[in-house]
């Protein structure tokens, strides 16, 4: 029986196909996209020229300790390829990422991105969004406790995340709330009300943003792709 790690690890060596010469790869964060960053480092060592933009502090120090070479986001406005792991993904292939708390970042990277691969086990797979994970949503320390009201006034509850006891920080300098919907009927316009709420800075509903989701079953690598998204593969 594989573990959820061996899952894992299958969609994340299937991503390595997306990859070729050349590449700037966006690098997402969690134990996923650890495992596909592990991936390219193998590629790097081999001598393929390819470069990444890390997601996270987190996502860019293990680069650096694998060898990967990094760029800065700041002199570029788009990345090759996108490769994150998510958190859940529903049968439209939107996702809700953001519970290792760097969505703000990822979500830019994953936009920039000619091509979007996400990465997950098939326990990520859900009918609809919300039916497990919370909505992590980013916001302004200043604000927060404003933000969380707004959310519970759209039915949430919510949840401030915490780390050690302390108050969670993004890599932003922000903090992340949790907020659960009872229903989540249209993600869509829960999406622009979560954004318009003054101090948000930004949630973890990706809605139309994955090209290719690649899914580890233990019995071979499912790939689920949206219609008219590039899909580009070696
Ligand atoms: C981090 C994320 C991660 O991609 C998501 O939480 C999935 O993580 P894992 O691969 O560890 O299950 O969105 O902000």
């Amino acid at each position: 029986m594989p573990s959820t790690g061996d899952l894992k690890r299958e969609a994340a060596e299937a991503a390595l196909g997306y990859v070729k010469p050349g590449m700037v790869l966006g690098l997402g964060t969690g134990s996923t996209a650890r495992l596909f960053l592990e991936g390219v480092a193998r590629l790097v060592a081999g001598g393929m020229d390819l470069k990444g933009v890390p997601t996270s502090l987190a996502t860019a120090g293990a680069a650096k300790d694998l060898g990967v070479p990094l760029t800065s986001f700041e002199e570029r406005a788009s990345v090759d390829l996108a490769v994150d792991g998510a958190d859940e993904v529903d049968p439209k292939l939107d996702l809700i990422k953001g519970l290792g708390g760097a969505l703000f970042r990822e979500k830019i990277v994953a936009a920039a991105a000619q091509q979007f691969v996400v990465i997950v086990d098939e326990s990520k797979l859900v009918p609809r969004l919300g039916v497990r994970a919370p909505v992590p949503v980013e916001v302004h320390p200043f604000g927060w406790r404003f933000a969380a009201k707004s959310l519970e006034s759209l039915g949430a509850t919510v949840d401030l995340r915490r780390a050690s006891g302390e108050a969670f920080r993004t890599d932003n300098g922000n903090h992340i709330l949790d907020a659960r919907f009872p229903s989540l009927a249209s993600a869509e316009r829960l999406a622009g009300q979560i954004a318009a709420i003054p101090g948000v800075v930004g949630h973890g509903l990706f809605l139309k943003m994955a090209g290719t989701v690649l899914v580890g079953t233990g019995k071979g690598v499912r790939t689920l792709r949206r219609p008219g998204k590039p899909t580009r593969r070696s």
